[in-house]
């Protein structure tokens, strides 16, 4: 009996290893991508691109290297291609593509590994994902905030300076932004969701929804890249990996405010409640489970990013005295209350965000698509069915024939008309693009703007600590950026 069972276990390694040789067999020497440029070892595995994205977070760089080395159309595994082409680029990520989001999206879910029902952002099915976008949307756009919650920015941008000078007068001036910064935006994307602010700013901790997420994605994450692994480790009986695999622990309690609030129609309403007041009576309506999971979702998209961003920005200005001074100069002269329309009017504020937005956009990594169905023909290339592709706005950023001397930090290069060139509309992708583009970027760009003016108004005259060098500073990334150091200490003015 023993001896049948074993083998049977030799029969199934023996077949999974044949049917591995003849797979790498395939993809070395008959797939139709062994015709695109890559390093030697990417028809054969994609692990070197997964060790540079997971280990040494150098997703972005790594695949802006592999193009410089390689060209326009890189392989980097079997079955996946980097593009830096703006034709392609736009055809992959237009409205009504058919180039879907990858399933490492689902894994991205704060439910367990690969588990539905998925947020707005995780979702890959394109009909469930415009159903829910288009009633979530309603409560994005800048008119909207701008009429609802533009106090909520204002009161929260008020409340962190607070934090920060308190902070500051209590340690010798010095302050890290790349601790404050999250505080701010979590509490701004918090009270749109839940109807109600964690006031993290006050408590100066990340809130603890945020803080099962992280460690929530991470799991995923890892789910999604070693699926052998986490097969095995699963069934483990070790809290920490259980943890990790069980699902944002905070959400379901959080959501049920959420929805709570959403039938508010008091001052705890929340930014579902306009979005099911507005829905057209044959709208399909979002569940109770929907509106928790995607407050979830949204909190978790819209904090880091936007923190993340406007910690480069500031850092940014502090390394460039003269840009400080003219920054400093332009917001001295706004005359308090201020709205955010004003501040888009601003030239220097303007351009120091879309330099920032170029160079330090929170989310510059590959954005992978599976090639559609009927198969495509992208740069004179055959892809077929199933394929990954993906394009990086860190690339398309740093096209040298688009940004003269691309990697460095040059504000006035906006001042022009630069915008509104063709060759810029096509390459400019801080937010994604398409029918997946960032539903949070006004709210950003908003946050970006208010926090901007409000902190080189109130802080004159600030400087980057000793600590805060172009090394801890240094880009890394594995979808998100952020800085090498894990920090951004300056030393604010006490008087
Ligand atoms: C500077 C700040 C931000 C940056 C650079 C950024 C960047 C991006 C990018 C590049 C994408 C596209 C991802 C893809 O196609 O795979 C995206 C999608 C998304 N972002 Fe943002 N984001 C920012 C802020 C926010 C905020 C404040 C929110 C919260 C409201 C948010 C919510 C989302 C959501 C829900 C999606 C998925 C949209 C969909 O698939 O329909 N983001 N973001």
């Amino acid at each position: 009996m023993a001896s049948s069972v074993f083998l049977v276990i030799y029969l199934s390694l023996g077949a999974l290893f044949l049917q591995q040789i003849a797979q790498a067999f395939y993809n070395v020497f008959f797939s139709p991508l062994r015709k695109i440029p890559g390093p030697w070892y990417a028809s054969i595995t994609g692990i070197p691109k997964l060790y540079n994205a997971i280990i040494r977070r150098k997703q972005s760089r790594w695949s802006h290297d592999m193009h410089k080395k390689y060209g326009q159309y890189v392989r980097v595994a079997p079955d996946e291609v980097l593009i830096d082409d703006v034709v392609a680029f736009r055809e992959v990520h237009r409205m009504g593509t058919h180039f879907l989001k990858t399933k490492i999206y689902k894994f991205l879910n704060p439910t367990p590994p690969g588990q539905p029902p998925y947020g707005l952002f995780q979702e890959t099915d394109p009909v469930r994902h415009s159903n829910v976008r288009r009633m979530v949307s309603r409560g994005f756009s800048l008119g909207y905030l701008r009429t609802n919650w533009e106090g909520t920015v204002h009161e929260r941008v008020k409340a962190v300076v607070e934090g920060m000078k308190k902070e500051a007068v209590s340690n010798h001036g010095e302050v890290d932004i790349y601790k404050w910064w999250p505080l701010m935006a979590g509490d701004v994307i918090s009270t749109l969701m839940f109807g109600e602010c964690p006031h993290a700013v006050e408590q100066g901790l990340d809130d603890e929804l945020i803080a099962g997420y992280k460690l929530n994605d991470a799991g995923n994450g890892f789910a999604y890249s070693f699926p052998y692994i986490y097969h095995i480790l699963k069934w483990l009986p070790i809290p920490s990996l259980k943890r990790a695999w069980a699902g944002n622990p905070v959400l379901i309690e959080r959501g049920k405010r959420a929805v709570e609030n959403s039938r508010e129609v008091s001052q705890k309403a929340n930014i579902f409640a306009t979005v099911l007041a507005e829905a057209e009576r044959d709208d399909p309506t979002l569940s109770d489970f929907e509106i928790a999971l995607n407050a979830g979702v949204l909190v978790f998209a819209g904090t880091d990013t936007t923190a993340t961003s406007l910690t480069y920005l500031v850092w940014a200005v502090l390394s460039n005295p003269s840009l400080m001074q003219d920054l400093e100069n332009e917001v001295a002269q706004l005359q308090p209350p201020y709205t955010d329309e004003k501040l888009e009017s601003l030239p220097v504020l303007n351009a120091v965000i879309k330099e920032t937005l170029r160079l330090y956009g929170a989310a510059p990594a590959p954005l992978p698509r599976y090639v559609p169905r009927e198969g495509a023909v992208l740069g004179g290339y055959y892809f077929p069915a199933g394929t990954t592709v993906a394009t990086q706005a860190w690339t398309l950023h740093r096209n040298p024939k688009v940004f003269e001397n691309p990697e460095v930090f040059d504000h006035k290069r906006w001042l022009g008309g630069l915008a509104s060139r063709e060759e810029v509309k096509a390459s400019w992708a801080p937010y994604g693009a398409g029918s997946r583009i960032c539903i949070g970027m006004h709210l950003a760009d908003m946050e970006l703007r208010m926090a901007t003016a409000a902190f080189f108004r109130e802080f004159r005259g600030a400087k980057l600590a000793a600590s805060t060098t172009p090394e801890s500073m240094e880009v890394d990334n594995t979808f998100l950026i952020e800085p090498h150091g894990h920090a951004c200490r300056v030393v604010l003015p006490t008087k």
